[in-house]
């Protein structure tokens, strides 16, 4: 054979021995082959399991799909190359064959806003917002705006509020309406919304699920009903997350709910001790007896743990002073980002709701003290140690 013909042929495509990997492979082939035509027919007619093109599927995200259905006891699922895929995904899925409506919460993080009103209300998607933890409010605006969907977070971004997702997927389904829930910051080591009655669950695996800081990638976690219709997307549209994405995700997630109970035992240790500290003029955090939503932590938390971020207000601030102190932090990193193992600062009103009116951000509490920690695995006393030294 020649050598041009050999560089491209040999090794490839050889029969495997029956060994079986003790944890998945990054397969990055594009396509797969069958040894009879007819056995790839039955693949792209779905009659039998396999792969046939890797925007379909890959063995490498079937795997690591597997894994967070799972954890989420969903139907099945779609990773997707961001969590903001993931929920443009969820969002056209829950309105396909529903009125272009949707009721989203109105404590929500910015990106998912700006996604609503700059490319969804463009399309004819009719957007309302409404303060999620007022289930009246809930209920008056579902029965207002008849929305082909409700759209929460689970734990909302940055202010840590906690909507009675359990009586609101009541209220949806009795509309005919889907529940999507972002459940990036409580993961589902804190709660499973699709056990409380969600439809369509998402999260940023950017964040706690893949933990490490070095993958950017979502995932949506369907019910039954809405699965076909997700798997589609996917196969059409092709958000997938790509193979390498996906082994660094799967590994990740294997150690997710030792590292979740720690960061949620040091997050505990750090709101006490800010709630005590004089600099600080008030804390957020889902674990506070004094909490806004309490009575709705207690019921949907019921014992698990309270999650690892913690905001709080620094005393009279203004934007210079958070600056100030967070430049003086040395362990705690500076980042647009949260759910590393290591403990994360950011500052709300730059970043992650930097696209918020200032009077916009006030009505929705967050003011230009705010700070909102992701705290890591660290031992809690340098973490206590490096935010007592930036006061
Ligand atoms: C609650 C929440 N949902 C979704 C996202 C978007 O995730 P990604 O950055 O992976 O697209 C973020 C990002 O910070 C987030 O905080």
């Amino acid at each position: 054979m020649n050598i041009h013909t050999k560089a491209v042929h040999a090794g490839d495509r050889k029969k495997q021995p029956a060994a079986i990997p003790s944890t998945t492979p990054i397969y990055t082939a594009s396509s797969f082959s069958y040894a009879e035509m007819a056995d790839l027919d039955k693949v792209f007619a779905e009659e039998i399991d396999g792969y046939c093109y890797s925007r379909y599927d890959t063995p490498t995200a079937h795997a690591l799909e597997e894994q967070l259905t799972a954890l989420e006891e969903g139907a099945g699922s779609l990773a997707t190359s961001s969590g903001m895929s993931a929920l443009q995904v969820a969002l056209q899925a829950a309105l396909t064959d529903r009125r272009r409506s949707v009721v989203a919460a109105n404590a929500i993080y910015g990106a998912t806003m700006r996604m609503l009103n700059s490319l969804l209300e463009p399309m004819g998607v009719e957007v309302n917002y409404v303060d999620i933890c007022d289930e009246a409010a809930v209920a008056k605006a579902i029965e207002e705006h008849k929305p082909g969907c409700v759209l929460m977070e689970s734990i909302s971004n940055p202010l840590l509020r906690v909507g009675p997702l359990d009586r609101i997927a009541d209220m949806t389904r009795a509309a005919g309406a889907a529940l999507i829930v972002d459940s990036t910051f409580a993961t589902p080591l804190l709660m499973q919304p699709l056990k409380l009655g969600a439809n369509l669950v998402v999260h940023s695996l950017t964040k706690f699920l893949a933990g490490h800081g070095d993958v950017l990638g979502g995932v949506v976690i369907s019910d039954a009903a809405h699965l076909p219709i997700v798997r589609a997307i996917g196969k059409t549209s092709g958000p997938g997350l790509g193979p390498f994405e996906c082994y660094l995700t799967m590994r990740g997630v294997k150690t997710f709910p030792l590292r979740m109970e720690r960061q949620c035992a040091n997050a505990a240790a750090v709101a006490s001790w800010l709630a005590a500290h004089p600099g600080v003029s008030r804390v957020y955090y889902p674990g506070d007896a004094q909490h806004a939503d309490a009575a709705t932590i207690g019921r949907l938390f019921a014992g698990k743990p309270h999650g690892a971020m913690v905001s709080f207000d620094l005393k009279d601030a203004t934007r210079e002073g958070v600056f100030r102190f967070m430049d003086r932090l040395k362990l705690i990193v500076r980042a647009t980002t949260l759910g590393d193992v290591h403990t994360l600062a950011l500052y709300p009103a730059m970043s992650s709701h930097r696209d918020l009116a200032p009077k916009q951000r006030q009505r929705l509490g967050i003011g230009d003290g705010l700070i909102r920690l992701s705290v890591g695995i660290e031992a809690a006393e340098d973490i206590l140690a490096d935010l007592a030294q930036a006061f």
